[in-house]
């Protein structure tokens, strides 16, 4: 499908300015700091969700220098809930790097910003145009869909080089003038988000149906194409929820790498026997499972069991960690089913609750 230089972006512009998001507490800005960290928290992450994590990091952080100076421990313990906590890690280090590289100052150009951890190519030219207005094109999952169904553009995304090719489109979709480029940046956004949808696009409302190559063909989730599939794994985790008889619970934090990178978690292991191990023979049988559950993560299921041991004061599990009492653990960085669990168990504990 053939476009006209400059129409495409003329119809998103004056589409978001008229139906698409707006009244969001990160497009009121175009101060780097607030723009980059909505930018990252969006990632694989909606809207509604973002909304409180936002505010409630520019209140203990409002500013890059503040970021900079936290420990890792307060910035994850903040993230907590929010998931892929590789984010809050580079989050961290990207903050370290604006003040030690750029004196606290985020870089104003795409390819400078691009060089910073968690920042990807599509992620620096969001923040170049929102706040500088470069004209440098985004390319998220979102807008793949929406250019692809557009283009009538069916080839395989998995290589690379047609991924490359996409690229180069969208950089000749772009307005003209860089005033339109946070309008037309959010747009994109905004379509892909809320009409140009993975499943049933509401395409009667889209502002390009009439010129969209997907939406002639009839079967606009055709695209887009990608045969590398994602090969999920199952993982299955045995938790132990070491108590002890003062209502304390027993949690180390995890390794630097791999799953839950450094969050605060109970202990975690392959298999029940192994589980049982840790626990001291005396306190055998105080053992209590709780139904397992599942927990999805970006590369695999992880079902989950959760095995309760009532430990005597002063024996704690073997390996690595501290007990902390029910007012402490609330404020550390927990991998969210961690989390769940402990809530609905402390609830379960509380006088007058109903079992
Ligand atoms: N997803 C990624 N960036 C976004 C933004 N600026 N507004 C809404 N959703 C987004």
């Amino acid at each position: 499908m053939n476009w006209a230089p400059g129409e495409f972006a003329e119809r998103i512009v004056t589409w978001q300015r008229r139906q698409g998001r707006h009244g969001l507490p990160w497009q009121g800005t175009r101060e780097p700091y607030r723009v980059w960290l909505s930018e990252i928290m969006l990632q694989q992450t909606q809207v509604s969700t973002v909304l409180d994590y936002y505010a409630r990091f520019l209140q203990r952080f409002p500013d890059v220098a503040a970021l900079a100076s936290a420990s890792q421990d307060e910035v994850l313990a903040l993230w907590s809930g929010l998931g892929y906590y590789s984010r809050a890690r580079n989050l961290h280090r990207c903050a370290q790097e604006v003040v030690a590289r750029f004196g606290g100052r985020f870089p104003r150009a795409a390819a400078d910003l691009q060089t910073l951890p968690g920042i990807g190519r599509s992620t620096a030219a969001a923040i170049a145009a929102f706040c500088f207005g470069e004209r440098s094109a985004i390319l998220d999952g979102n807008v793949k869909r929406v250019l692809t169904r557009v283009l009538g553009i069916g080839d395989d995304l998995s290589v690379a080089a047609h991924e490359r090719a996409l690229w180069q489109r969208a950089q000749d979709l772009l307005p003209a003038a860089e005033r339109d480029m946070p309008a037309y940046t959010q747009g994109l956004m905004d379509l892909g988000a809320t009409v140009c949808t993975q499943r049933r696009p509401a395409c009667t409302v889209c502002p390009v149906v009439d010129r969209c190559a997907a939406a002639r063909e009839g079967q606009p989730e055709r695209y887009p194409v990608k045969t590398r599939r994602l090969v999920r794994r199952q993982q299955t985790l045995w938790l132990l929820h070491a108590i002890d008889g003062g209502g304390r619970v027993w949690l180390a934090q995890r390794p630097a790498s791999g799953i839950w990178a450094r969050l605060y978690c109970l202990p975690a292991h392959d298999d029940r026997d192994a589980l049982l191990r840790g626990v001291p023979t005396g306190a055998r049988d105080s053992v209590v499972e709780h139904p397992p559950f599942t927990h999805v993560l970006t590369h695999r299921d992880l079902l989950i069991h959760v095995l309760t041991a009532t430990l005597p004061e002063g024996a704690p599990p073997g390996g690595d960690g501290r007990w902390y009492a029910a007012g402490q653990w609330p404020a550390l960085g927990l991998p969210a089913p961690v989390r769940r669990f402990l809530a609905a168990q402390a609830e379960a504990a509380r006088p007058g609750a109903v079992s």
